[in-house]
């Protein structure tokens, strides 16, 4: 069984990360998505609601695990006899962090490789920091994150 990886601070989920992880579960048999908790800067959303809002918008994606995880990378993918961390690259500006990410990644786990997955053209543009600004000046969000927690997050970053 193939077990991989698609880490991220997902804060929130977009349709960008959506893609990726329903993409890789057609690819893999266990993906876990593992949604970072010690971020350098405060996350807008809790660890518990980032994991709550993944869940809610990969229902029907049966091969999932949601958790949340702290630490290395590299040792977190051992654990987990992961074989790959999957990743989604959008524009060239991607490249450089991710390709030193995936270098160092393989340095302090020689059996972990990563796997780029082209994004989709719609997504090019789209981030989680996106998403927060244009929520946060009342702009209209519902082409960036999942229908289902679309009201939710409006509704959050709008109190800010
Ligand atoms: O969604 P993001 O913020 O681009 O995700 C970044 C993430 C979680 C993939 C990256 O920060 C990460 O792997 N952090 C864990 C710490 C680690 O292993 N660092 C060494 C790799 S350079």
């Amino acid at each position: 069984m193939k077990t991989v990886i698609c880490p991220g601070s997902f804060d929130p989920i977009t349709l960008g990360h959506l893609d990726i992880i329903t993409r890789a579960s057609k690819m893999f048999d266990h993906v876990i998505v593992a949604v970072l908790s010690n971020l350098e800067k405060t996350p807008c959303f809790s660890l518990e609601e980032r994991i709550r809002f993944i869940e809610e918008s990969t229902k029907e994606l049966h091969n999932l695990e949601i958790v949340g995880f702290k630490g290395l990378l590299a040792e977190y993918a051992r654990e987990k006899n992961a074989v790959a961390v999957v990743k989604g690259l959008r524009a060239l500006s991607d490249f450089e962090y991710e390709f030193m990410m995936a270098l160092t990644n393989k340095k302090l786990n020689p059996d972990l490789e990563t796997v780029f997955l082209t994004c989709n053209s719609e997504y090019m543009y789209l981030s989680s920091s996106i998403v927060k600004q244009v929520a946060s000046l009342k702009g209209d969000i519902s082409n960036f994150v999942p229908t289902c927690i679309h009201d939710e997050i409006l509704a959050r970053l709008n109190k800010q």
